[in-house]
């Protein structure tokens, strides 16, 4: 790393692709083994929180409510950029997004790196992100030198990115720490990122295509919707696969199922697990809607995307 190498390496959210945030080339070389577009910002990775003012000119003292309550965990900062860190990092945003993971060997990881490391997910761009060291072998192989492998990831998407640089908070990206928790810690108005509640500014990276599988995948308003569809796409000779809430496995009437677990925080670390699975060993991913609250209505953030926005 300290060379300007590329590493993967586990967090508890997801796989990421290191380099140095201070070195530009390595910061390219990132962008380069992703086939990532240059104008979509890294997060900058620190091993402890110690280390936010070697990245940030400061931020109002009263967001470090959230840092004792959420860092080394699976929330990431948008906060004023200092400039020792790259365009090639921001891609020449003023602000710079901050985060502390909390697996055990991503933080081992971090601090033996001795410097902030940006890092996106270490899929490529566009496919599933990686909750495995075998999901990064699979996008990654030949193309970077080393993946550090630190098993499943415990929470199994991305972190929540919230904007703490205007007047009131924003969630551009919905996570496992969700837009309530958020506010019951700081005990203000925070904008979620759900359509309904607010017209967030959406983080730069979002509007690109994301988290695709090799195949169709629709999202089902329920587990009917979803057995009407697999039974239309097996008529057409396709290879359909439902992936539902387990308590739903005993109502698909011997229908090709993954089961995604008892409760959300299963469904959240199981889910991109099971896309790598179903696009796999089908060709026609029919995903149940797993609701609109909390954690699950992160996921479906995911889910949605990986369908396209398609709905049934
Ligand atoms: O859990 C995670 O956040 C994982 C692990 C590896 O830490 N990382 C990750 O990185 O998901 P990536 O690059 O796949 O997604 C970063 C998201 C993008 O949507 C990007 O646009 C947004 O964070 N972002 C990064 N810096 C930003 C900034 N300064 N302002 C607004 N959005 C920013
Ligand atoms: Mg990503």
């Amino acid at each position: 790393m300290r060379a300007g190498g590329v590493v993967a390496f586990p967090t508890e959210t997801v796989y990421g692709l290191a380099a140095n945030a201070f070195d530009p080339q390595a910061v390219r070389a990132v962008f380069a083994a992703k086939g990532r577009p240059a104008d979509n910002p890294l997060i900058v990775h620190l091993a402890s929180k110690n280390d936010i003012p070697l990245v940030t000119s400061g931020y109002d003292k009263k967001y470090d409510a959230l840092i004792a309550a959420f860092m080394p965990g699976p929330l990431t900062l948008v906060m004023p950029r200092k400039s020792c860190i790259p365009d090639e990092v921001t891609a020449g945003l003023d602000t710079v997004g901050v985060r502390i993971p909390s697996s055990p060997v991503g933080s081992r990881f971090l601090a033996a790196c001795k410097v902030p490391v940006a890092a996106p997910s270490a899929n490529l761009s566009t496919h599933i992100s990686p909750t495995t060291a075998e999901h990064v072998y699979e996008d990654m192989k030949g193309r970077i030198p080393l993946i550090i492998d630190g098993g499943e990831c415990s929470v199994g998407i991305e972190s929540t990115v919230l904007d703490i640089t205007g007047e009131t908070p924003v969630v551009l990206r919905p996570g496992a720490v969700t837009a309530e928790m958020i506010a019951g810690v700081l005990n203000v108005d925070v904008k979620a990122h759900s359509g309904k509640v607010i017209a967030a500014a959406p983080a730069p990276g979002m509007k690109y295509k994301h988290y695709a599988p090799a195949c169709d995948c629709v999202v089902a308003s329920d587990m009917s919707a979803a057995l009407a569809c697999y039974a239309e796409r097996l008529a057409e000779g396709r290879s359909p696969m439902i992936l539902c809430r387990s308590e739903n496995v005993k109502k698909s009437g011997g229908a090709r199922c993954i089961a995604l677990g008892q409760d959300d925080a299963e469904v959240c670390r199981n889910m991109y697990a099971a896309l790598h699975n179903a696009e796999k060993i089908a060709d026609y991913i029919i995903c149940e809607d797993l609701g609109d609250k909390g954690v699950a209505a992160s996921v479906m953030n995911r889910v949605n995307k990986a369908a396209g926005g398609k709905r049934i």
